[in-house]
């Protein structure tokens, strides 16, 4: 039998919990003995509770349990999770969290501790949810060269994106529903401008490069500013709007990485990712392309990523793989992008636009314009529409 606790008791937390009563069969055939659990620190005890005789207050009835050995957190607080980890790993506990602040933040530092302490710290969770991605990419990918990763990492945007695209509705309106169904972070605007997405893309670069991406570097656009009518004209051309997280090595071994509204042709795998589903796209020399798909948000997905890591600890015991390592460089800059500009404008500009790029496309939708430019660097692209005088309403860029 082995005990776990559980820091963190919302919609991940519940999720941790009801999967281990409702798998509680195969979970010990997998793992070779049944997983209990045995503690639920959580601030907001409810006495109403199921599991009311678990629920404490106490911090030390989970740190100072010698029979906890297996701490899962679920919590958004970045600081509070910072110190629930290292209290956990200086206890000699292994140490599974959701958080993808604690891990872009802390990771280097926290797994360094773990090693230190001969525990595991895993975090599959905190990427693409239930999607297990990060596990195939530092061990079923290790012999590979990871040239490049795509994907959308954000349930609550993809969620947005598609309601507002597909069912009319606005963006308070869809990110309401996002909330109501338990895919928003606690404050949502880590979701909508784009934080939690670079936050992921910093932990899978990481990963895939073998060298430390500080989230703080990664050039961030969010989905605030997509109208209605972006959403349309980009439909009209043949184009779905997703927010994109994608890093690259270049051949000059540097880093290009950003998050930001992309405009994705339909016949491109990623334009059919739709609601909460997240993908993640991995370009390797030996394996090619290997695509991820699953759900990217949510109580039940969530918690399959969380129980697989304490199964994986509890039937192979400590094993941090060496990902974070203080290789730093600092990214190329985000205008050394190579690609093709979406500008939504008004109708009258048509012809302007036409004889700066004769080989653009247009497309008129409810007395508004949408025209993509040929693809070239994108600093010069800027500057042509700047120069030409082109009143732009929004400029999005374009998958190429
Ligand atoms: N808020 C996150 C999302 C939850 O929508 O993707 C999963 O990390």
């Amino acid at each position: 039998m082995k005990n776990i606790a559980l820091i963190g008791y919302g919609v991940v937390g519940h999720g941790v919990a009801d999967l281990l009563s409702r798998n509680a069969d195969i979970i010990a055939k997998r793992a070779g003995e049944p997983i209990r659990l045995k503690r639920i620190l959580t601030a907001r005890p409810r006495t109403d509770d199921p599991r009311q005789e678990l629920l404490t207050l106490n911090e030390d009835d989970v740190f100072g349990d010698c029979g906890v050995s297996v701490v899962v957190e679920c919590v958004n607080d970045l600081e509070a999770a910072y110190r629930y980890c290292r209290r956990s790993l200086l206890a000699g506990k292994h140490y599974v969290t959701s958080n993808k602040n604690l891990i872009a933040t802390y990771g280097m530092e926290l797994t360094e501790l773990a090693d230190h302490n001969g525990v595991a710290l895993m975090f599959e969770a905190s990427v693409a949810a239930g999607i297990p991605v990060l596990r195939p990419l530092y061990k079923c990918l290790s012999s590979n060269h990871v040239t490049e990763v795509m994907g959308i990492v954000n349930g609550t945007t993809n969620y947005i994106l598609t309601q507002m695209k597909r069912e009319g509705r606005s963006f308070a309106d869809a990110l309401k529903r996002a909330q109501e169904l338990g895919y928003a972070e606690t404050d949502p605007s880590a979701d909508v401008l784009g934080f939690d997405a670079c936050r992921k893309l910093a932990i899978l670069l990481s990963i895939a490069f073998g060298r430390y991406v500080r989230y703080g570097d990664i050039p961030t656009e969010g989905v605030t500013t997509v109208t209605a009518s972006d959403i349309a004209l980009a439909e009209r051309l043949g184009y779905s709007i997703k927010l994109i997280a994608m890093g690259k090595l270049t051949p000059s071994d540097r880093v290009y990485a950003r998050v930001s509204p992309l405009l994705i042709p339909h016949d491109h795998l990623l334009a059919s990712v739709e609601d909460v589903f997240n993908a993640v796209s991995i370009s390797a020399d030996m394996a090619g392309d290997v695509l991820f798909y699953g759900r990217g948000a949510g109580a039940a997905p969530s918690a399959s990523s969380i129980v697989g890591d304490v199964i994986d600890i509890v039937t192979n015991g400590r094993y941090n793989d060496p990902i974070w390592r203080e290789d730093y460089r600092p990214l190329l800059p985000v205008d050394e992008n190579v690609g093709a500009l979406f500008v939504r404008t008004s109708p009258s500009e048509r012809e302007k636009l036409l004889k700066l790029f004769p080989e653009g496309t247009a497309a008129d939708e409810g007395g508004e314009l949408g025209f993509i430019t040929p693809p070239g660097p994108e600093a010069e692209l800027r500057e042509a529409l700047r120069t030409s005088g082109v009143q732009s309403d929004a400029t999005w860029r374009v998958f190429f």
